[in-house]
């Protein structure tokens, strides 16, 4: 049920370190932020297979792409479904339920921003974040586009800052990975400069 390690992946060092940290310290509540395709799920991906995570989390790590959601009902629906859970009306308690009652997971929320950017939502969903974040042992990262973190909910410190484009030489990996063959460099780094070094975009 786990979506695959991405297998272009480059850069994005300082970020693993910084959050595989935050696992070490507890359990994380962590915001992946930044502009889109800055590398957001993609990070997400990585680090849902990081030995340690693994190691903590085993089988009750979950990741719920959540784009197609407009609502907290609609949300809960596809937690619920990607538990296995009896569908409903509205399954935010027994979603909440099932946390507290398993051991020790991991849930990634991969794009919330399509249920959380209309602010008439903002309230359900922080309530919604905020009773999943009342689960002492579940650790959660949401992948969500702009800056602005959810309230109602206690994430881990030192924050996350939200994604910068890769560094020169992650973005000129990733773009021979993507390209493949042999490239002057300078024209590389032209074509990475009018993409902000976020050549992948292209690659959706
Ligand atoms: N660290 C990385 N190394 C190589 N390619 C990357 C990296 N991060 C993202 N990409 C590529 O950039 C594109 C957008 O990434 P994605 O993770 O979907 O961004 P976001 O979730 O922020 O919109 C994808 O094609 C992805 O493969
Ligand atoms: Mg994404």
């Amino acid at each position: 049920m786990l979506p695959s390690e991405p297998k272009i992946f480059h850069g994005r060092e300082t970020e693993l370190t910084k959050i595989l940290a935050l696992f070490s310290q507890g359990t994380p509540r962590i915001a992946i932020l930044g502009a889109g395709g800055m590398g957001k799920t993609s990070l997400a991906r990585a680090v849902i297979h990081r030995t340690e995570v693994i190691h903590l989390y085993g089988q009750y790590r979950h990741f719920v792409a959540c784009d197609s959601a407009t609502n907290k009902v609609e949300l809960a629906a596809l937690v619920g479904a990607h538990l296995g859970l009896k569908p409903g009306p509205d399954l935010t308690w027994a979603v909440v339920n099932h946390f507290s009652n398993n051991p020790r997971g991991l849930l990634i929320l991969d794009n919330l921003e399509t249920v959380w950017e209309p602010t008439e939502l903002r309230p359900e969903i922080e309530e919604f974040l905020s009773l999943l974040t009342d689960v002492d042992h579940l650790a959660l990262i949401i992948t969500m586009r702009g800056a602005e973190r959810p309230l109602k909910v206690c994430w881990s410190h030192p924050f996350l800052p939200p994604l910068e484009p890769l560094d020169q030489d992650a973005a000129q990996k990733m773009f021979l990975d993507i390209a493949g063959g042999t490239h002057d460099p300078t024209e590389v780094e032209k074509i990475l400069a009018l993409t902000d070094n976020m050549y992948g975009i292209f690659d959706e």
